[in-house]
């Protein structure tokens, strides 16, 4: 039998299945396994099951037994896929499956900003609301309303397609800025292209959904966050290195934007000290946008989805890197 090493505890049933095709070894901490236990298991698994916090680089890469990284993730930014595929190394992600949840908690995101939900929260829990003993006065913890307003996505695949769908239920205006304009969808959702620059220019909440890549690194930097609407807001549920984490403290600072709704981070876990958290009008969540026990389920089930079908000797259903295909036959045989 092949060896699995999984860098998390997953679901025992999704486990169980797993062990009939491979020899199972799970990392059974909370913790993520440090960077040399991941080199060790490579020399030592025939495959991983990984996640997104696991270094999966070409130094562990080239040295590896490997011939498949399941990654339980949409994102792939921390595995080598170039590296992998001149290895004959397959890697798969979960692509799909959490649209909804993503989508849904980026919604919960511009609600709560939009609305001041965290510092509504924080005004009843923390006695403020009892201290100045005001029932109700107009000018109460204003928000600001979506119907109307121009919501800007930026990348606009499976997440942020659904993202935009959500909007028009608002009646809100979308534009969206993609490296691929995609005419058909534009019909479709009722949105209209912009190029990047001109889409921070003209909305009023900006909200990102693109992979992190070499090009989209600090796509967000001080120049663009100096372009959107002094009165905007910006979403980040994609990667935190997308967005210049200084600049956009900056930003925030100086007042260029109204305020910034985050699930991810350039360092996570976040410092509790970090500069982005004394601000109230910043709300920020411990990258859990796909975190609903449905899609973590359904996560789990289409990455062994992958590690069978490769057993198998078949293509596996959410191959990132098709090429390697060419490379080598998918199976231990
Ligand atoms: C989560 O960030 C993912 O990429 O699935
Ligand atoms: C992820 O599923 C995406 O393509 O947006």
């Amino acid at each position: 039998m092949p060896k699995l090493f999984v860098t998390r505890e997953l679901f025992p049933d999704v486990l169980e299945r797993l062990a009939k095709y491979y020899e199972l070894e799970v990392w059974d901490r909370y913790k993520e396994p440090p960077y040399e236990v991941l080199l060790r298991k490579s020399r030592e698994a025939d495959a991983f099951l990984s996640l997104l916090t696991d270094r999966i680089d070409c130094n562990l890469l080239s040295g590896s037994r490997l011939r498949i990284v399941a990654q339980y993730a949409v994102g792939f930014d921390n595995v080598d896929v170039k590296c992998a595929t001149e290895h004959g190394i397959y890697v798969t992600n979960t692509p799909g499956v959490l649209t909804e949840a993503t989508a849904e908690h980026t919604w919960a995101l511009i609600l709560s900003l939009a609305r001041r939900i965290v510092e509504a929260d924080h005004y009843v829990r923390w006695g403020e609301w009892w201290r100045v003993g005001t029932a109700w006065h107009p000018l109460m913890l204003l928000g600001v309303e979506l119907e109307g307003k121009t919501l800007g996505v930026v990348g606009i695949g499976r997440i942020g397609s659904r993202v935009a769908e959500i909007a028009k239920a608002f009646r809100m205006r979308v534009v969206y800025y993609d490296v691929e304009r995609k005419r058909e969808l534009e019909e479709k959702l009722g949105i209209e292209y912009r190029e990047l620059d001109d889409l921070l220019a003209v909305s009023d909440i900006v909200t990102l959904h693109t992979p992190l890549t070499p090009e989209t690194r600090y796509l967000i930097n001080e120049e663009r966050l100096r372009r959107m609407k002094r009165g905007s807001l910006l979403i980040n549920t994609a990667r935190g290195a997308v967005v210049d984490t200084n600049a956009l403290v900056k930003a925030l600072r100086e007042g260029w934007i109204a305020g910034a709704a985050l699930d991810v981070f350039e360092r996570e876990p976040l410092e509790p000290n970090h500069p982005l958290l004394a601000f109230k009008n910043v709300v920020v969540t411990p990258h859990i946008a796909s975190a609903t026990s449905e899609t973590r389920r359904r996560m789990a089930e289409l990455a062994a989805e992958n590690l069978i079908a490769f057993y198998e000797g078949k293509e596996p259903p959410t191959l990132v890197n098709k090429e390697v295909v060419r490379r080598r036959s998918p199976g231990f045989g």
